[in-house]
């Protein structure tokens, strides 16, 4: 598909970090946005100019998730792109976790996910051509420690895509994962002081606007996968190599990240 004036987009999680870039990226092409999360407001709709929608949602919510669905396509006119982008993380030795994170995260990184793509789907379907977006993570295509629970919710992501991908071809509608390094998103703010030694922090992460430019342009080619920066693609090879992928994180992460030999 190309991204231009004529297109009618749906973000979620677009309130903030990946998705805010998103966002600013769809509407500088023209594109119609629909901004999706708990805290979208009319302020984040106006700085994006006058296309822009809010449509404040819980995606754990099937229900408030099909609303937001509902009211942008009526307000657009339709809906051509959906990125289902909302997530949360928390990270932390599974065992001393707290269960009522590790059902958050499932409620909205993978339900939510699942919830954006059932409401979004008769309508891509309808326009006869559309896309849908699934951002999942580097942790979906190589779960780290102290991450297990977020790692599970990225690869289910993952699993998701790839088979709607397949099962949609002949309907005009396509599929996209994205896979994100570390980007500079609010996504780490509560948990900051706490964060595993092998995550590296904000100052080597990638721009979330970089990212976003990735994403359009691969969107746009149809690719099957988009991963940023480009050196996270290779954790795909854990799938083969497990042992090697260790040694190599090992390597640029330190033992942390894969402390079992
Ligand atoms: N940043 C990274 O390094 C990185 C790496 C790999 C993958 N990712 C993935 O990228 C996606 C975006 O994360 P981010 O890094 O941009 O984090 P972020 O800055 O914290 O943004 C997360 C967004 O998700 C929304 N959200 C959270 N819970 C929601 C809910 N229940 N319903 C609707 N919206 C909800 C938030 O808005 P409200 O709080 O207003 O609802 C916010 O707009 C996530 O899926 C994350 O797993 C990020």
């Amino acid at each position: 598909m190309r991204i231009d004036a004529s297109t009618r987009a749906l973000v979620t999680g677009a309130s903030k970090g990946i998705g805010r870039a998103l966002a600013e990226a769809l509407a500088a092409r023209g594109a119609a946005v629909g901004l999706a999360a708990r805290g979208a407001d009319e302020a984040q709709a106006a700085a994006l100019g006058g296309r822009a929608i809010a449509l404040p949602c819980d995606v754990a919510d099937a229900a408030s998730v099909q609303g937001a669905v509902e009211r942008f396509a009526a307000e657009a006119g339709g809906l051509d792109l959906v990125i289902a982008n909302a997530g949360v993380a928390h990270y932390g030795r599974f065992e001393s976790q707290d269960p009522e994170l590790h059902e958050r995260m499932t409620r909205i990184n993978w339900l939510g996910t699942v919830h954006t793509a059932r409401a979004a789907l008769p309508h891509l379907r309808a326009g006869g051509g559309g896309h849908l977006a699934i951002v999942s993570s580097g942790a979906g295509l190589r779960a780290f420690p102290e991450a297990a629970v977020y790692g599970a919710t990225k690869a289910a992501q993952r699993a998701f895509a790839e088979a709607l991908r397949h099962e949609l071809a002949g309907s005009g509608v396509s599929v996209t994962t994205v896979f994100p390094g570390e980007i500079v998103s609010s996504l780490h703010d509560h948990e900051k002081a706490t964060m595993p030694a092998w995550y590296h922090g904000d100052e080597r992460a990638a721009p979330a606007s970089e990212l976003a430019a990735a994403v359009l342009a691969g969107i746009e080619a149809d690719k099957r996968r988009v991963a940023y920066p480009r050196e996270v693609s290779l954790l795909a090879l854990n799938a083969v190599a497990p042992g090697l992928v260790d040694r190599l994180l090992r390597r640029l992460r330190g033992p942390s990240a894969a402390p079992r030999r």
